[in-house]
């Protein structure tokens, strides 16, 4: 009785001890115990999941098996086994599983016949069948998947906003794989952020806004919001218009900024701003556009041609300012064919894309392009109470889930307050344009 009392404290201990480890430290608990566990059960179960998920190919082998021909009965039946070329069910190799910091991966071979694809669509059932979070498939090479898994939704919570101190770069937020989201706009010079409306568009205006401002970048505003988001960071932003009036001039003094630029470039024998010499490199200029779809509606016949100006203005910028130093981020609600041709051209050219909760498969499509479907279906089942939760695709072709970090309004404004100095004015920026054009 003593003994079981003893034994019986002792587990409660170790159990005790190990819950600790686990809620107090879960790094090292993952590596040093739950990992080995779990890639045991991975490379155990392989078998019997690839079956179930439909990954497997019949091959001939030489099988130890029954033959029905020698099936041999005297009374007591007796099976007689041989070894014979059978066709049987062969799984792709597995490698021995790593662990991730939310996770594990796993490099598989494929069999013949087989294409990354088929993995991506076996994805649900691979992560149901092994009890994970989600299983996201890339492929490294020809012939080789990559099965990445993530135990939890690494989203639900998401950390502090860090400093960016990279010129252009900032980290908004972190990717399902536990990587920094990293919005660097000399790589991916224009970006379209959707999202129904409260999905988290503005807060991650704000992130940028956090991120850049304390770096030497022009900062310029578009608030169709009548200005009601932007106007608290005015004393960041170098130029904010909150109409569409005050946004066509605006466009004017961008499309001029750029034009001089071109000649600036063309007469030092530069392809772009950035292979100037420093001393005359011009500021690099960051549009925010927030509610874009108010560029476009037309209320009355009257606005056409404000609107085909604007259009054209703001397609000209994105067609020609990466090499100028001019980039746009444009928030909106819906991006769509159905604003006008000006938006699918914009569209096309906007290479980094950024969907939030949508509410119509439409808008998802619209804005991921024709990436792959999974990404459509992982956009439509963001849910409402994790804001902020987006499907980042940009020029690697790869998509991510991603979450942006909490930023307050007043975070946003205490940063543009504090860093109000490195406003470059407007006029300042605009000063040698040709007149005709900033009148
Ligand atoms: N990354 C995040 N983490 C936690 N909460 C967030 C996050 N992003 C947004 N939120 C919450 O969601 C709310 C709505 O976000 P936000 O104002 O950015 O939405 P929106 O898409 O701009 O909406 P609207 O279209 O109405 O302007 C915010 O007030 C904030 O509380
Ligand atoms: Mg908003």
């Amino acid at each position: 009785m003593r003994d079981a009392l003893q034994v019986l404290a002792v587990l409660a201990a170790v159990a005790a001890g190990l819950w600790a480890w686990r809620r107090y430290h879960y790094p090292s608990f993952w590596l040093a115990l739950g990992f080995p566990i779990v890639a045991l059960s991975v490379r155990t179960s392989w078998r019997r999941v690839a079956l179930g998920c439909g990954l497997t190919k019949k091959r001939q082998r030489f099988w130890f098996t029954t033959v029905p021909g020698l099936v041999a009965s005297t009374g007591i039946v007796r099976v007689k086994r041989k070894w014979q070329r059978i066709a049987v069910d062969t799984k792709p190799f597995m490698w021995l599983p790593l662990p991730t910091r939310h996770g594990w991966r796993v490099t598989l071979h494929t069999l013949e016949g087989q294409t990354p694809g088929d993995y991506t669509v076996a994805a649900e059932r691979l992560a149901h069948s092994w009890g994970v979070h989600a299983i996201r498939v890339s492929s490294p090479g020809p012939g080789r998947v990559v099965l990445m898994a993530t135990m939890r939704d690494p989203l639900v919570k998401v950390d502090e906003l860090p400093a960016s101190p990279e010129l252009l770069k900032v980290t908004v937020g972190r990717l399902e794989t536990g990587k920094p989201w990293l919005i660097d706009f000399r790589t991916v010079p224009h970006w379209i952020n959707a999202g129904a409306t409260q999905s988290g568009k503005s807060n991650l205006a704000n992130a940028l806004i956090v991120g850049l401002a304390p770096q030497p970048v022009a900062l310029v505003g578009f608030d169709l919001k009548g200005g009601v988001e932007f106007t608290p960071y005015a004393p960041r932003l170098s130029a904010l218009a909150t109409c569409r009036a005050e946004s066509v001039g605006l466009l004017d003094d961008l499309v001029a900024l750029m034009i001089d630029r071109m000649g600036l470039c063309r007469q030092a024998g530069a392809r772009n701003i950035w292979q100037l010499p420093p001393g005359v490199r011009p500021v690099p200029v960051v549009v925010l556009v927030d509610e874009l779809a108010e560029l476009y509606l037309m209320a009355d016949k009257s606005e056409k041609d404000e609107i085909a100006k604007t259009s054209t203005a703001l397609l000209r910028v994105a067609q020609l300012g990466r090499a100028f130093g001019i980039y746009l981020f444009c928030c909106g609600q819906r991006i769509g064919s159905d604003l006008g041709p000006g938006v699918t051209a914009l569209r096309a050219q906007c290479s980094g894309r950024i969907c939030h909760r949508v509410n119509d498969p439409e808008t998802a499509t619209m804005t991921l392009g024709d990436l792959d479907p999974a990404a459509l279906a992982s956009a439509r089942a963001i849910a409402a109470e994790t804001p902020g939760v987006a499907i980042v695709a940009s020029q690697d072709g790869q998509w991510y889930r991603a979450r942006s970090f909490y930023v307050t309004e007043q975070a946003a404004e205490h940063a543009a307050r504090t860093h109000a100095h490195l406003a470059p004015p407007w006029d300042e920026i605009t000063a040698h344009l040709p007149q005709p054009i900033n009148a």
